[in-house]
């Protein structure tokens, strides 16, 4: 070989060599980033929910499966099996209902089977089986196929913000004001501007695309984000729900991998990083529900399996975070997205962007702006929701759907943006977070008082139920609360969410009830006090019986 083509040899394995180093060390700060929880690494987790065998516990050891004796077993059995009759004989019709329609509603199936840690599944579902009818609200009640008053803590998934009765006037008044159009579609009802302009002056932004659910609103704002930057990649944190779409939804639940998501730790000096010197992140995607959970998934019973689940909301910590976000995301040319579909109108008026200071490039909404219908916005600056070039006519970013701007939900969604412009809607988020921090710290102190291991962890409205002992049973304490009269979704304890129009009257029977709910479980045994027992020793037990199980039966499939 002359000298040249050496030379030339040489530069190329030294600059190939400079690539890889170079991609080698922007995997590792990806890497780094990563949370290094399960929910903070797709694959694994994916790959690891495919080998988790089921097991259960059968009767002998389901009240004794933390090593209790026989006499605090034996309270646990009558405490179950009083709670059982009660269930049966109280909810009877309900739960008929629900056994005879579940057969045939997927969905139904689906929450049945994740109310509790699997290993109890069988047997809750035989004796506490579940009642998920209801026939009419009113006020802050839910009342149950036969006839039970429930304080509602579901929140209807975080739609219900001002009182069901709000949402029923809603859809009534705003049924009327459209009558004369009907369920005409392409042509719009001219409501759609008035709900444009309040729209642009809640977000500060400039423009206003309608979708037919949260879901549907997060995938345009990331298609946006990709079609205007030219980039593939969005960045999502670790644990936040945005939907069920299959980019934002990377691990559990997605049948194939996400490719152009990334999932970073939040809160992370690392992740700033990923940001700063990746090229091809297109937008970051922010759920501000995850202030009061950074980096867990949402908290859901089924998988309370020891105790403490969540640390202390941080307003401040979590609004720095966000500003530095915002500060990179400006720098970088990356689109910052508010996924606003849950905490939008809850936290008050102007949402997360108000409560933490700091503002979005496109923000998502949904939920209760849709006055008690389905519907999903997405607000952005004028540059970004542009869906055509100019100068290019083919290249366009397509969004449609057949019902996104339906005349009757145009409808509700005005009369609940008309009610944000009146005093009474000032007035209740005037107080809201404080009352809410308020009656949260009164209830715990409650249950210190009484020396139950039980702590509320709270967003204003937007609480969490906690343990302060680590527990196989804490999951349990769903079914006491539905037995003194209070109703929670069906993840559970995990999330409670209240309408701003609870009373403190109301309140107050919500808080007499939860904490003799709690007492009942205590007296029952099911918080039996062993030293020995940590939230580690429990998940060391349980993944040892998985990888026995596993050993054991290693193809046993379940019937699905
Ligand atoms: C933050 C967030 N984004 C998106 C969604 C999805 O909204 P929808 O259920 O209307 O599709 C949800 C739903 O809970 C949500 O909380």
């Amino acid at each position: 070989m002359d000298r040249p083509t050496t030379l030339a040899f040489y530069g190329l394995g030294a600059a190939a060599v400079a690539t890889s180093v170079a991609t080698l060390k922007k995997r590792l700060e990806l890497s780094q980033a990563k949370h290094r929880s399960l929910s903070g690494h797709s694959r694994m987790a994916r790959r690891l929910a495919r080998l988790m065998p089921f097991y259960e516990y059968g009767e002998d050891r389901f009240f004794c499966c933390d090593g209790a004796p026989e006499d605090i077993a034996a309270r646990r059995r009558a405490g179950f099996t009083r709670l059982s009759a009660l269930y049966r004989t109280r909810f009877a019709k309900t739960i008929a209902h629900t056994a005879h329609a579940s057969a045939a509603i997927s969905d139904l199936r689906f929450t049945d089977a994740y109310r509790v840690p699997f290993q109890y599944r069988e047997l809750v579902a035989a004796q506490l089986p579940s009642a998920a009818f209801a026939q009419s609200s009113d006020g802050v009640t839910i009342t149950d196929l036969d006839g039970n008053r429930f304080y509602d803590l579901t929140g209807s998934y975080g739609v219900n913000v001002f009182g069901y009765d709000f949402y029923k006037q809603a859809i009534e008044r705003g049924a009327a004001r459209v009558r004369e159009l009907g369920p005409v579609l392409g042509p719009y009802h001219p409501l759609i501007v008035e709900n444009v302009e309040a729209l642009k002056v809640i977000s500060g932004l400039d423009e206003v695309s309608l979708h037919m659910s949260g879901t549907e609103a997060v995938m345009q704002a990331v298609r946006l984000a990709r079609y205007h930057t030219g980039r593939s990649h969005l960045v999502r944190f670790c644990g936040a729900y945005h939907g069920w779409w299959g980019d934002v939804q990377p691990g559990v639940g997605n049948p194939v991998p996400a490719h152009e998501t990334y999932t970073l730790t939040e809160m992370s000096e690392q992740s700033l990083r990923v940001l700063r010197r990746r090229r091809n992140i297109a937008c970051v995607l922010v759920n501000p529900l995850q202030a009061l959970h950074p980096n867990a998934s949402p908290p859901s019973d089924s998988a309370l399996l020891a105790g403490r689940r969540i640390p202390r909301f941080d307003r401040q910590a979590y609004g720095e975070w966000l500003r530095r976000l915002r500060q990179v995301c400006t720098e970088r040319g990356i689109v910052l997205i508010f996924d606003e579909v849950f905490v939008g109108f809850r936290l008050g008026k102007g949402g997360a962007q108000d409560y933490f200071g700091v503002r979005a490039d496109l923000v998502t909404y949904g939920k209760t702006l849709g006055g008690g219908l389905p519907v999903g916005v997405v607000c952005g600056k004028r540059g970004l929701m542009k869906r055509f070039r100019d100068d290019r006519p083919a290249d366009v970013c397509f969004a449609r759907g057949t019902f996104n701007s339906h005349p009757y939900v145009m409808a509700t969604m005005n009369e609940f943006l008309r009610y944000l412009q009146t005093p009474q809607a000032d007035a209740l988020y005037r107080d809201a977070e404080h009352i809410w921090n308020e009656r949260a710290h009164a209830l715990n102190m409650r249950l210190a008082a009484a020396a139950l291991p039980v702590e509320i962890i709270n967003m204003s409205s937007i609480w969490t139920v906690c343990y302060t002992q680590p527990c196989r049973y804490n999951w349990m304490l769903q079914y006491y609360l539905r037995a003194e009269g209070l109703l929670l979704s069906w993840i559970g304890t995990g999330r409670l969410i209240f309408s701003l129009n609870y009373s403190a009257a109301d309140f107050a029977a919500v808080a007499e009830r939860f904490v003799a709910a709690a007492t009942a479980m205590r007296d029952d045994g099911w918080w039996w006090d062993n030293p020995a027992l940590t939230d580690k020793s429990i998940k060391r037990t349980v993944l040892k019986e998985m990888i026995l199980q596993r050993l054991l039966s290693p193809r046993t499939t379940r019937p699905r």
